[in-house]
C-alpha cells in the first residue's frame, strides 16, 4: 500500500533542510532506530535500540513524534503518549515477529498455561502487549526474567530464539511462543563459520534474534547498543557483525580504523540481512509524513490503557 497515493516531493526540493524546518515548525522529535537507512539516522534527534527508543518516547515533550522505525515502535511510543500525535513515514513497516503472533491465537495459547505470567518482547501488537504482565527488549529480557522468583512460570513471546537465549543464559525454563524475526533466523551458522576461518582474528558480535546454532560462535551476543558499545571497546581490529546491516552505519562511524564484516545470510542472491520492513521509510517518506502529518499511528483506547501497564513496568525494571 502507498501512504501517500498522491503525495511525492517536488523536485528538487532539499530534503534536509525541509525535514529540519518542518521538525521546528511543529515542534516534532525524530527519534530513529539503529536499522533505518544512513541519511534518516543521521538527521534523527536520537538513534537508539528498542529500549531507548522507547525511554525517549516517554520523555520527550515534543508535541509530534516521528517514528523512523517499524509500526510495534510507533505503536508504543503512541501508547505512552496518547495525547501526541504519532506519525510512522510508512505504515507498511511491520515485524514478522509482530505479525507471527496474532493477538486471538496467542490468547488461545495463554490459555493453555494457568498460572504462568507473560513476557512479551516489545517486538509485537499493542493487543499482545495488553495480554502481557511485563514487556521487554534484547537489552533487558535477562534482567526481566530474572525479576520473577525462580519458581515463577513463565511464558515467552514471540521470539523464540531470543526466548531460548535467555532460557540457556540463566539455565531457566520458559514456555516459548513459536515466533521468529525473518531477517535474524536466517543468518547462516555454516557461513559464518567459514568467515572465522577466513578471518581468525576477527570477534564475532550477533544479535539474540539470530538461532542457538550461530549464536554459540559469538564472543558477545547483545541487542544493537549492545553491539555497538562492544564494537568501540573491543582491541580487536576486525568485527563480523550478525545483525541487520542497517547498523554498519554507526559502527563505521564510531570505528573508522576496524574492519567491519557483515555475516551473510543462507542464500547468495538476495539481501537477506536487511529487514524489508525497517527499509520501507525512505528520507522523502519521512519528509512527506511531517508535511502532511500522515500516517499516523492509531490505538484502541481500552487496548491502550491495557498494554501501558507492562511496558511501564518495563521501563521500571530498567531504570
Ligand atoms: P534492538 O535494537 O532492541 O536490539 O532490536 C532489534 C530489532 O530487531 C528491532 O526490530
Ligand atoms: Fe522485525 Fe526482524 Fe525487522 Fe526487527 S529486523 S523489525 S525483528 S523483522
Amino acid at each position: 500500500m502507498n501512504n501517500h497515493p498522491l503525495s511525492v516531493a517536488e523536485p528538487g526540493l532539499d530534503l534536509f533542510a525541509e525535514i529540519e524546518r518542518l521538525r521546528r515548525d511543529l515542534n516534532a522529535v525524530i527519534l530513529a532506530h539503529f536499522y533505518q537507512e544512513p541519511d534518516i539516522q543521521d538527521i534523527a534527534d536520537f538513534v537508539g535500540d528498542s529500549l531507548a527508543l522507547s525511554q525517549r518516547a516517554a520523555e520527550t515533550e515534543a508535541e509530534v513524534i516521528v517514528f523512523a522505525g517499524v509500526h510495534f515502535m510507533a505503536e508504543t511510543a503512541k501508547i505512552l503518549n496518547p495525547d501526541k500525535q504519532v506519525l510512522l513515514p510508512d505504515l507498511e513497516a511491520g515485524c514478522s515477529l509482530a505479525d507471527g503472533c496474532p493477538p486471538a491465537e496467542f490468547a488461545t495459547f495463554l490459555a493453555r498455561y494457568p498460572g504462568h505470567k507473560v513476557i512479551s518482547y516489545i517486538n509485537c501488537s499493542a493487543a499482545t502487549k495488553a495480554m502481557s504482565d511485563v514487556i521487554c527488549t534484547s537489552s533487558n529480557a535477562v534482567k526481566i526474567v530474572q525479576s520473577f522468583p525462580a519458581d515463577q512460570p513463565l511464558v515467552f513471546a514471540p521470539d523464540r530464539y531470543l526466548g531460548s537465549w535467555v532460557q540457556r543464559s540463566l539455565n531457566r525454563d520458559l514456555v516459548l511462543w513459536p515466533g521468529s524475526c525473518e531477517v535474524h533466523e536466517v543468518f547462516s551458522e555454516k557461513r559464518l563459520v567459514e568467515l572465522k576461518v577466513e578471518y581468525p582474528a576477527a570477534v564475532v558480535a550477533a544479535h539474540p534474534e539470530c538461532p542457538a546454532g550461530v549464536l554459540q560462535h559469538a564472543d558477545l551476543v547483545g541487542s544493537t547498543s549492545a553491539i555497538l558499545k562492544y564494537a568501540r571497546e573491543t582491541p580487536a581490529r576486525q568485527i563480523i557483525v550478525v545483525t541487520e546491516a542497517g547498523i554498519l552505519h554507526q559502527m563505521r562511524k564510531d570505528n573508522p580504523d576496524k574492519e567491519l564484516i557483515p555475516a551473510p545470510g543462507n542464500d547468495e542472491s538476495c539481501n537477506c540481512n536487511e529487514c524489508p520492513y525497517m527499509k520501507l521509510n525512505t528520507l522523502e517518506k519521512l519528509y512527506l509524513c511531517l508535511r502532511d502529518r500522515t500516517p499516523e499511528i492509531t490505538v484502541d483506547p481500552a487496548v491502550a490503557a491495557k498494554a501501558l501497564i507492562p511496558i511501564n513496568r518495563m521501563l521500571e525494571l530498567s531504570r
